[in-house]
Parts: structure tokens; C-alpha cells; sequence
């Protein structure tokens, strides 16, 4: 039996959400193509084994076998929906704490919070879901918790996958990638080229993301066009710096709305170039509390707005 071995100190143990239903259906934590060489090194006990993992089926998980379609919200109307939602997942750690747990188990739960959104998304027609998983300036939280947060994303990447690809679901990762670990580099890499070609919905996770990043490393490249004799610096205008933007990898690069949770009122450093029109939408729930209904309402509060880009 094939075995896994996370890199994960015992003290931030993953930790399943309780079912939210009667669903006892499990499904095993699948194992892509994908050789998971930087999980081979155990540490005493340091470290959790986990092998074979089943992971209880919580009717919200999209990795479930008999995932199924949402069926689209009475309260909405067919138009008009955004084409991209981008969502700041904000809360997890209070979550946490509120439970007298760690940071970890909340980081865990937003995980499954983000399925049940990517599920929510696929079915009801919305073309592209960016989320701020990591900002370049979360690097500075302890390194437990970093190191949580990546395992996390390279586990969520695996377990995921195949979903994706049955689902229709591409993936694209967007950020500062020198910093991330090299298995997570290599999952990513495997992720966005056995789905690149999935249309259905695009998930874009911002991983050592910011828009100040975004904006600089968009300016290198311009400039170094310029340096190239490839571009005039008479040419360098809005487009030409959006095409460098690391949300070119989307056809809609500019969200229609923004979600963050958690009540804070801020944008964070985001995707702040691409955000110049997009509508705002701030929500107290807690990132792992925010659900269908919560979605709903946030949808129902887009419909509701006047979009007018500048003109009358
Ligand atoms: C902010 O909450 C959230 C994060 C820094 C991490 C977001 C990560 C996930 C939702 C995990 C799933 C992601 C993927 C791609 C699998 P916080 O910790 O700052 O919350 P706090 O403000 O309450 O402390």
C-alpha cells in the first residue's frame, strides 16, 4: 500500500471538519500521477503519517465521487453574474481560535470552505474565481504556520486534481514563485498543464500574490522590451502593462466583484491594479463560515448594482 508521509509537525494535526450532513460516503485521498518525492522523509515522530487517508464526504467537498451539480439559486437572476468573482478568504485564524483550536485546523477548514465555493462556481456558470491564498506578506507569520499553509495547498492541489479534470476545472496559480518550496512548484506545474486545457471554470490561487508585486514585475518585464528593442517606449500603454499583469493567464483578467470575508474592510494588497472597476462586497462571516447562502447574497448584492465604468 501506497504510503504518504506529510511533512507536517504533529502539533498542527489536519484536522476534517464535522460532516455538515448524514452523507457517510468516503473517498480516498487520491493519489495523482504525480510522485510525491519530497513526502518520502519521516522524522520520528515528528511528523503525521498519513496513509491512505479517507476523508469523510461532507456534501460540500468537490473531490467527492458523486459530486453533483447546485442547482442555480431561486433568488438570482440568470443576469447578470459575474464572469470573475475574486475572494480575499479572511478569518480562518479567529475561526480557529474561537474553537480554542490552532491556526492550522482553521486554515483546514477554509480549504473546504474553497471546494464547496469552486463547486458553486462551476455550477452556476461563473467563468473565473481567483483567491488570495498567501499574500507576499504573510511570509512574515511564524514558520509553523507557513509551512502548514504550503503543505496544505500542494495536498489540496493532489487531492483535488482529478476532480478538476473530470469537472472541467482549470487551475492556474499566480505569484511570486521563488519563494514557494520546489514540491509545491512541481504539483502546480503538474496541475496547470493536466488541466490547461479544462474550460469550464477557471480557479486562479494567488500563492505569494500581491498587487504591488503583480505591478512591479508587470514594469520589469515591459522594461526590459524596451531594453530588448522589442517594444518603442512610445508604445507602453494601460494594455501593454495589463498583458504583463500574471492575470494574463485568464481571458478575463479584471474581477466583477470581490468578495472578503471576516468584516474587514480593506483590500490588502490584492489584485490591485486589476480591481479599478470592480464592485466590493464585505461580509462578516468568517472565510470557513461562508457558504451557499452567504454566496447567494453576495451574488444577489452584484445584481443589484449599477455598473457604469466611468460613463452615465
Ligand atoms: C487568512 O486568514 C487566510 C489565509 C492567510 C490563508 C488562506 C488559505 C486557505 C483558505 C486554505 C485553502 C487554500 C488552498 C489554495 C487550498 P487569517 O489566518 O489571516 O485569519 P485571521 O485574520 O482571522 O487570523
Amino acid at each position: 500500500m501506497l504510503s504518504l508521509r506529510l511533512p507536517i509537525p504533529i502539533e498542527n494535526t489536519l484536522i476534517t471538519p464535522p460532516p455538515k450532513s448524514n452523507n457517510k460516503n468516503t473517498y480516498n485521498f487520491s493519489l495523482s500521477p504525480y510522485l510525491h518525492s519530497s513526502y518520502s522523509c519521516n522524522q520520528a515522530n515528528r511528523f503525521l503519517t498519513v496513509t491512505n487517508v479517507a476523508i469523510h464526504n461532507d456534501g460540500n467537498s468537490v473531490g467527492s465521487a458523486d459530486t453533483v451539480a447546485e442547482p442555480f439559486p431561486e433568488e438570482l437572476n440568470a443576469e447578470p453574474l459575474p464572469k470573475h468573482v475574486a475572494v480575499i478568504m479572511d478569518g480562518n485564524g479567529r475561526w480557529a481560535k474561537m474553537k480554542n483550536l490552532m491556526p492550522s485546523a482553521g486554515h483546514q477548514a477554509g480549504a473546504e470552505a474553497l471546494k464547496n465555493m469552486v463547486k458553486l462556481c462551476a455550477s452556476w456558470g461563473i467563468k473565473v474565481l481567483t483567491v488570495f491564498a498567501f499574500s507576499t506578506d504573510n511570509w512574515v507569520r511564524p514558520k509553523v504556520e507557513v509551512d502548514f499553509l504550503m503543505s496544505l495547498f500542494e495536498k489540496t492541489i493532489n487531492s483535488e486534481i482529478d476532480i478538476f479534470q473530470r469537472e472541467g476545472i482549470r487551475i492556474s496559480v499566480i505569484g511570486d514563485s521563488s519563494r514557494l518550496p520546489k514540491s509545491l512548484l512541481r504539483m502546480i506545474e503538474y496541475a496547470e498543464e493536466s488541466t490547461k486545457e479544462n474550460s469550464k471554470l477557471q480557479l486562479i490561487v494567488a500563492v505569494s500574490y500581491s498587487g504591488k508585486y503583480d505591478v512591479a514585475q508587470a514594469c520589469k518585464s515591459v522594461a526590459k522590451k524596451v531594453k530588448d528593442g522589442i517594444l518603442d517606449l512610445e508604445e507602453i500603454n494601460e494594455d501593454i502593462i495589463e498583458k504583463e499583469l500574471e492575470t494574463n493567464c485568464t481571458e478575463f483578467p479584471n474581477p466583477d466583484l470581490l468578495i472578503r470575508t471576516s468584516g474587514e474592510l480593506r483590500v490588502s494588497n490584492f489584485l490591485l491594479w486589476q480591481l479599478a472597476y470592480t464592485e466590493l462586497y464585505f461580509n462578516r462571516a468568517l472565510w470557513p463560515d461562508f457558504g451557499k447562502e452567504e454566496f447567494v447574497e453576495a451574488l444577489s448584492s452584484f445584481q443589484q448594482r449599477k455598473r457604469r465604468f466611468g460613463g452615465r
